[in-house]
C-alpha cells in the first residue's frame, strides 16, 4: 500500500533559497549572516514502533552557506515524522556541535483546503515529551534551552522561521534563522 506522508508530503524534493538571515551570538553582541542554502527532503518509507505506532518518514539534509564567503557555516540532518493516528508531527534535528533536538507538534488538518500547509514543532530542555540533548561542553558553555520551528509550504514555495534559545556568554540569546525556498 502507498505510504501516506500526510502533511509531510509537500516537503519532498530539493529546495533552494537565497533570502536567508541568521542572527547568532557573539561574545560582545550579535552577528548577522545573510545566507543561501539547499535542503533535500527524501521520502524514506515508514516504521512501526512497539507493533502499534506507525510513523511515515521523511529524511532531510540542510546545507547553509554564508553569502559573504560561500563557506558552509551550518549543516543539519534529521527526520520529519508523521503519526497519522494521533495527528502528531515530529522533527529530529542533529547539528555538528553535539546538540540534538526532538521537537513535536500537532497537525489537525483543520487548515485543509487553504493554500498552504503549516508545520510547527517545539522542544524545551528538560521537557519529558519533546526535549534537547547536548554534550557536557555545550550544556555548560552554549546551552540550547528551547527550539521552535515553523515551516509553511505552498506548492513549490516554502518559508521557515526557526528560533533556538541559547544561554551563552553569560546571557540569554534568541538565535534565529529564516529563509524562503523554491523547489527545483
Ligand atoms: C540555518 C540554521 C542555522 C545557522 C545558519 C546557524 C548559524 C550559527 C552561527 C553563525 C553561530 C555563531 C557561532 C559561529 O560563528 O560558529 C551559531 C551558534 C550556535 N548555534 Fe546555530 N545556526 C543554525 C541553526 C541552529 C540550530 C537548529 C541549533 C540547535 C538546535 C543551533 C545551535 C547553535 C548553538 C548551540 C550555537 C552556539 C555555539 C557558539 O556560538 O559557540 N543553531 N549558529
Amino acid at each position: 500500500m502507498a505510504i501516506d506522508y500526510g502533511p509531510l508530503a509537500g516537503l519532498i524534493g530539493t529546495w533552494q533559497g537565497n533570502q536567508g538571515m541568521d542572527i547568532s551570538p557573539e561574545p560582545d553582541g550579535t552577528e548577522e549572516n545573510p545566507y543561501y542554502e539547499t535542503i533535500e527532503f527524501e521520502a524514506a518509507g515508514d516504521v512501526e514502533n512497539a507493533e502499534s505506532q506507525k510513523l511515515a518518514i521523511v529524511c532531510y539534509h540542510q546545507v547553509v552557506r554564508r553569502k559573504s564567503d560561500d563557506e558552509v557555516f551550518h549543516d543539519q540532518i534529521g527526520y520529519w515524522l508523521w503519526d497519522a493516528a494521533s495527528g502528531t508531527i515530529v522533527q529530529t534535528v542533529t547539528i555538528p556541535r553535539a546538540v540534538s533536538v526532538i521537537a513535536g507538534g500537532s497537525f489537525d488538518g483543520s487548515a485543509e483546503g487553504s493554500a498552504s500547509t503549516v508545520l510547527e514543532v517545539a522542544a524545551k530542555l528538560g521537557d519529558p515529551d519533546w526535549g534537547i540533548v547536548q554534550s557536557p561542553f555545550m550544556r555548560d558553555n552554549a546551552s540550547t534551552v528551547a527550539f521552535r520551528h515553523r515551516i509553511s509550504i505552498d506548492g513549490d514555495r516554502l518559508s521557515y522561521a526557526e528560533t533556538t534559545s541559547l544561554e551563552i556568554y553569560g546571557r540569554k540569546f534568541e538565535h534565529t534563522d529564516e529563509n524562503e525556498l523554491t523547489r527545483s
